[in-house]
């Protein structure tokens, strides 16, 4: 790939030349991502859910062709083993100075509360919720990051139709077997956004589309997201990788263009795998 149509210009195309075949966001999805960025000048991205990094690419993609600005991007610490992930493809985009991975021990929760402490607190255009899918962590991610959006902001949630008895991988998971018909059926991403976020007293507009849903915050003054609160950015970023690789030091190789359960199997094994080599080093100190 030329280096100084890297440096100015990514395509979605581009982007799907270096990602594709590995979960989760569409290539439609990805264009619709990427040009909803640049036609509303969100420049300030926040997003909540990675995986490999394949929706952060588009983000990032989108951000470039803005000419600034940057995606902050949290997950958990396991995501730091995944071969590829997100720093390989990142890298092979020459978008290492505008994604800003953070790797998280339980929740991105916990580094929203980290934010909100902050002094002066990051200020985001565009908050992307493609975690948990959740009520009780998404519900509250959303009014924890409320408080950084700027005002005109938006917020798009995907998976609004999403819920456990649709999924194979969710209901697997054994913390699923605990849970009610109700709980099980329920469309839980559509729960928060009419239970929270709908009649949220700063938003102001909703509309969707079939996956996703967006929500805009009210106008009022802009603020700014200063050089420092991005350096600070940058530091919590190596701070949480180098944690991250500590727990996780076993790469965990993914296949390109496996079914859900598939790379699902993978990923479990890998973090496995990982475990085994903490606790035989953990015996051995
Ligand atoms: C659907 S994937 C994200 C896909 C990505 N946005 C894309 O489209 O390429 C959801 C991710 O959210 C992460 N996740 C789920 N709940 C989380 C939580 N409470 N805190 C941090 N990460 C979480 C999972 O580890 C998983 O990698």
């Amino acid at each position: 790939m030329n280096r100084d149509k890297i440096q100015s210009f990514l395509t979605p195309d581009d982007v799907l030349k270096v990602v594709d075949g590995y979960p989760h966001i569409s290539f439609e999805y990805g264009k619709i991502l990427y040009n909803f960025i640049i036609e509303h000048k969100l420049s300030r991205v926040l997003e909540l859910g990675f995986s490999h990094g394949v929706s952060s690419c588009y983000a990032g993609a989108a951000v470039k062709c803005l000419g600034q600005g940057s995606v902050v991007t949290i997950d958990r610490l396991e995501t730091v083993a995944y071969r590829p992930g997100l720093e390989n493809f990142v890298s092979e985009l020459g978008l290492d100075d505008i994604v800003i991975p953070i790797y998280e021990s339980q929740t991105y929760n916990w580094r929203l509360k980290e934010f909100l402490r902050m002094e002066p607190r990051p200020v985001f255009d565009l908050i992307f919720i493609d975690g948990a899918h959740m009520f009780e962590p998404d519900a509250l991610a959303f009014l924890l990051s409320e408080r950084m959006l700027r005002p005109g902001g938006w917020f798009i949630f995907d998976d609004i139709n999403w819920s456990i008895s649709t999924s194979v991988t969710a209901q697997k998971n054994p913390s699923s077997l605990i849970l009610t018909d109700q709980e099980l059926k329920l469309k839980q991403v559509r729960e928060v956004i009419d239970v929270v976020v709908r009649s949220h007293p700063n938003i102001a507009s909703w509309h969707e589309d079939p996956r996703w849903g967006y929500a805009r915050k009210r106008e009022e003054s802009e603020s700014s997201l200063s050089e420092q609160t991005l350096a600070r950015l940058v530091d919590m970023s190596l701070e949480s990788r180098e944690h991250a690789v500590k727990i996780f030091p076993l790469e965990i190789q993914v296949e390109k263009g496996l079914r859900p359960t598939a790379w699902k199997a993978m990923i479990n094994r890998g973090v496995r795998n990982n475990v085994v080599i903490r606790q035989k080093k953990d015996g051995n100190q």
